[in-house]
């Protein structure tokens, strides 16, 4: 699709690869850029128009589709981790409150454009995933639960608004360098490299982003299956 001229909202774009992404579809030519942010003073690039939206909240979404019915891009960045849910320990609360920011709120979100995108001409959805959507993390398991269920949950969406014209892309990545990871010691990307590939693959009408090796390889040992996929680590060993 034609990224000069589009008009994008990407979730979560007060910082990390959500404001990445933001900025870089605006360097590519997006006419404008709704950045949604659960607090709206936290967008601070004043290319960027900031909009109040919390993805668990219905109010949100609903008011965000209200207002920004000029967009052909949506972007469905904003996540959580939720690692005080470990599996025999911590309140499942946390999980579900994983499950509310990384499935049902990008499918809530989905809903509420898809008759946006399609009156604009069908456009594209972007759901940013992970490369957990195929490796359990057993340090998160909310985290790589939800990245499955809404890497699922893409591949439903891409049938589903296909006759709308719209693309669906699924972003899978390894670590990013972001608050997100901060902790983690693994070899990371920027969140800008992460950005301009989805630029790119919007660009290109390409249907998934494998955003770096470790993601690719992981893709490929689900062939092997599950103790190929596990085998394969993301982490520095010393
Ligand atoms: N960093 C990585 O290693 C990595 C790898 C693969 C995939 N991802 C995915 O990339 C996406 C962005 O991650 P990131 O690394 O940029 O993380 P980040 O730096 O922690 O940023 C997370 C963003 O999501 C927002 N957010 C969280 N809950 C929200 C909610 N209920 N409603 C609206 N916004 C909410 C945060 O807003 P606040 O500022 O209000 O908290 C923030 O803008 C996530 O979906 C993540 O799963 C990250």
């Amino acid at each position: 699709m034609q990224i000069n001229g589009s008009v994008a909202l990407v979730t979560g774009a007060n910082r990390g690869i959500g404001l990445a992404v933001a900025q870089a579809l605006v360097a590519a030519g997006a006419a404008k850029v709704y950045a949604g942010a659960r607090r709206p003073e936290t967008v601070v690039d004043d290319r960027l128009v900031p909009v109040r939206l919390d993805v668990t909240s219905a109010e949100d979404i609903a008011a965000a589709a209200a207002l920004a019915e000029d967009v052909d891009i949506v972007v469905n960045n904003a996540g959580t981790g939720g690692i005080e849910a470990q599996l025999f320990t911590g309140s499942l609360d946390v999980a579900r409150e994983v499950m509310e920011t990384n499935v049902f709120g990008p499918w809530e979100i989905a809903r509420a454009f898809a008759p946006v995108l399609a009156a604009n001409g069908g456009g594209a959805l972007v759901n940013v995933l992970s490369s957990t959507s195929w490796w359990a993390m057993a340090g998160a398991p909310a985290y790589s639960a939800s990245k499955a269920a809404a890497w699922s949950l893409t591949n439903a969406l891409r049938l589903g608004l296909a006759k709308q014209n719209t693309l669906v892309v699924g972003v899978h990545s390894g670590f990013v360098d972001t608050d997100f990871s901060a902790a983690v010691p693994a070899d990371k990307i920027t969140a800008i490299d992460l950005a301009d590939q989805i630029v790119r693959a919007l660009a290109e009408d390409r249907t998934e982003v494998l955003a770096d090796e470790f993601t690719a390889a992981t893709r490929r040992a689900l062939a092997g299956g599950i103790e190929a996929v596990q085998g394969i680590t993301p982490y520095k060993v010393s």
